[in-house]
């Protein structure tokens, strides 16, 4: 049996990639795609323990390294559990963020050497996605976007990188843009700044072929 295709969604905050992920779940239900979705940090009963640590906007301080071994515990967790034995059924599984977002927010936005981080990926055989779309807005627009959902959610205290400055969240987004030049044939990327719809039909055109390839 062929292995399922492993699709990664990343982006920087407010691009809409989570909303942009369920509207393109709508359209692959009823086209008879066998597929599951999982995502990072939390797509595991012990992820989910670890994301509670790690997205605590009021959590105590907390060393880099210390914070890129936690990501990376949740990963080992979700490839184990969830991601590779899925692929092994030949189901394909879409990642609500993965490695991608610890080399572009723990590496290029918090400083820590992406040597280091792609050594241990190595080591710790992170598979390596087949697919990876990339979600990109302005900064400040997508910064403005995050604060005003917690603002309609009635969250009191912003995200623990929804916190972080304007200057962060651009090496992110930079960080994407080196990511994608290293290996351009993995990585798409899709501006989410205009029309929701339009952005939407381009993930459906990209996910539609790349599934059925
Ligand atoms: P989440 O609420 O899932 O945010 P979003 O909807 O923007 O994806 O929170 C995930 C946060 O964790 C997000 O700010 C990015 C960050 N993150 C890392 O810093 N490193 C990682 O390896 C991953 C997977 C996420």
């Amino acid at each position: 049996m062929p292995r399922g295709k492993f699709v990664t969604f990343e982006g920087i905050e407010g691009a809409g990639k989570t909303t942009h992920l369920e509207h393109l779940c709508h359209y692959l239900d009823p086209c008879g795609f066998r597929y599951i979705v999982t995502r990072e940090p939390g797509g595991t009963a012990f992820g989910r323990e670890i994301r509670n640590i790690l997205l605590d906007p009021l959590g105590p301080p907390r060393h880099p390294l210390g914070e890129l071994l936690l990501y990376l515990a949740d990963r080992i967790q979700d490839l184990n559990e969830v991601i590779r034995p899925t692929l092994a059924k030949g189901i394909h599984v879409l990642c609500d963020r993965y490695h991608d977002a610890t080399r572009a927010y723990q590496g290029f936005a918090r400083g820590i050497s992406l040597e280091l981080i792609d050594r241990l990926a190595e080591q710790l055989d992170i598979l390596t996605p087949d697919l990876t779309i990339i979600f990109e807005v302005d900064v400040m627009q997508g910064l403005d976007r995050a604060r005003n959902r917690n603002q309609q959610d009635k969250q009191e205290t912003e995200g623990r990188f929804e916190r972080e400055d304007y200057e962060f969240h651009r090496k992110v987004l930079e960080g994407y843009r080196v990511l994608a030049g290293k290996e351009p044939s993995r990585f798409r990327f899709i501006n989410t700044g205009g029309k929701f719809d339009e952005a939407q039909h381009q993930v459906r055109n990209i996910m539609k072929s790349f599934l059925t390839s």
